[in-house]
């Protein structure tokens, strides 16, 4: 059927039509904001789950929620790179546009020039030459988020947005992706600020998402992290929304699929978020249509196995050094995990402290993370199925 209609988007962070079986996590972001304009408290939250099951396309339907009640909204996006600005940068040029845009709209008085000036000495220690422009004039503000130190001057930074967005009826929300990529010092200021601004009843609110690992990164960072955010797994989507996410699509277009094709799909991907898009696409361009049938599910089941193992696992696989792929290999028994540490070295016929910098390899390129202490499992589903079908040596 014609490829420019195709209603799919396998990609990174691409929104799909219908965002499916989501509607938990948005609703107790919802009652999160409700309680924050009626001035109660909540846990920040935390987002965790695999590569491809829907993180970043979940963060910004949150994020775009918060922005239409007004609510002064930052988001950033860690990464391991040398390149990658530090964090308080990040976060001074994030809320410095979130202000930009909103401060058109308010009268500069109280709690919110309070905030702004706090704002302008955070954005300073990022831009010595002046700091960043909210497209207003306001000094900077002594004594306030100014001593250079990421946990007091966020913290700061947070309490002064937050009384200036409750006198305005909103809260303040930071979206940050990739978060398991932050160093120590930047998780640790973050659970600092949102301790803080809970005792403080103020409406700063941090919703994260990362790796499976992230919760345990927090916890090194600050041991009373697993108390301080609401943890919310995202995984693989359950048969019903599955389904959904590839026939409500192909509906809006007046296209059907055979109820056995929607099983196929929904079988092979074992309802992934990415696979689904994968796949649903591959058998749309395949499809002659009217509607999609069986066999244009397993065609489209195969092109887009292929697409991922050419992309999706290859890039990953490439990245490994050849121990790396030994290890992984080891792995691969398992399916998608985890595997325990001390069975892998056992595998590879090696001492468990000599495979040891090999797993820390794999975890700090991504590729594997540790679910449990002893315990090893890939960060994608599928790539133990990739590296059997990988020819050896
Ligand atoms: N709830 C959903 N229903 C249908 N498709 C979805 C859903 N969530 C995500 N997708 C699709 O899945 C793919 C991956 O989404 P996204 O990039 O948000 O995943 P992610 O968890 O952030 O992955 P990564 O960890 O690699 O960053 C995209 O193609 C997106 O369109
Ligand atoms: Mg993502």
């Amino acid at each position: 059927m014609d490829p420019v209609l195709n209603p799919y988007s396998p990609g990174a962070g691409l929104r799909p039509r219908e965002l499916a079986g989501r509607d938990g996590e948005i609703t107790s972001f919802d009652v999160l904001r409700q309680r924050a304009v009626r001035r109660l408290t909540s846990r920040s939250i935390v987002m965790t789950g695999l590569r491809g099951v829907g993180k970043t396309v979940l963060l910004n339907e949150l994020a775009d929620r918060a922005r239409r009640e007004s609510w002064i909204v930052g988001k950033v996006e860690a990464d391991r790179s040398q390149t990658r600005r530090p964090f308080r940068q990040q976060v001074a040029a994030t809320l410095n546009r979130a202000l930009r845009e909103e401060t058109g709209s308010w009268e500069i008085a109280g709690r919110l020039r309070r905030a702004l000036a706090t704002f302008r000495s955070f954005s300073l220690h990022t831009d010595p030459s002046g700091g960043l422009a909210i497209g207003i004039d306001i000094e900077p503000e002594r004594g306030r988020a100014d001593t250079g130190a990421l946990d007091t001057d966020l913290t700061d930074l947070a309490l002064d947005l937050a009384a200036a967005a409750t006198e305005l009826g909103s809260g303040v929300a930071l979206f940050i992706d990739e978060m398991q990529d932050l160093t120590r010092e930047e998780l640790s200021a973050i659970c600092q600020a949102c301790h803080e601004s809970g005792q403080r009843e103020a409406q700063f609110h941090v919703v994260g998402a990362g790796l499976p690992s992230l919760p345990g990164v927090l916890a090194e960072a600050r041991s009373y992290a697993e108390r301080l955010f609401d943890y919310l797994p995202i995984g693989a989507l359950p048969v019903p929304d599955a389904s959904a996410a590839l026939t409500r699509p192909a509906a809006e277009a007046d296209v059907e699929w055979e109820e056995a094709a929607v099983d196929l799909v929904v079988e092979r991907s074992a309802g992934y978020p990415y696979f689904l898009q994968e796949f649903g696409k591959a058998a749309w361009d395949y499809a002659p249509g009217p509607a999609i049938t069986v066999d244009d599910a397993r065609a489209g089941v195969q092109v887009g196995t292929s697409n991922l193992d050419h992309g999706f696992f290859r890039s990953r696989w490439e990245r490994a050094t050849p121990a790396e792929r030994e290890y992984m290999r080891a792995m691969s028994p398992d399916g998608d995990g985890p595997s325990q540490s001390g069975e892998l070295a056992r595998r590879l016929r090696r001492p468990p402290t000599s495979v040891g910098p090999t797993r820390a390899g794999l975890i700090h390129k991504g590729l594997v993370y540790a679910p449990e202490h002893g315990l090893i499992a890939f960060t994608v589903p599928g790539m133990g199925s990739f590296i059997d079908r990988q020819p050896s040596g």
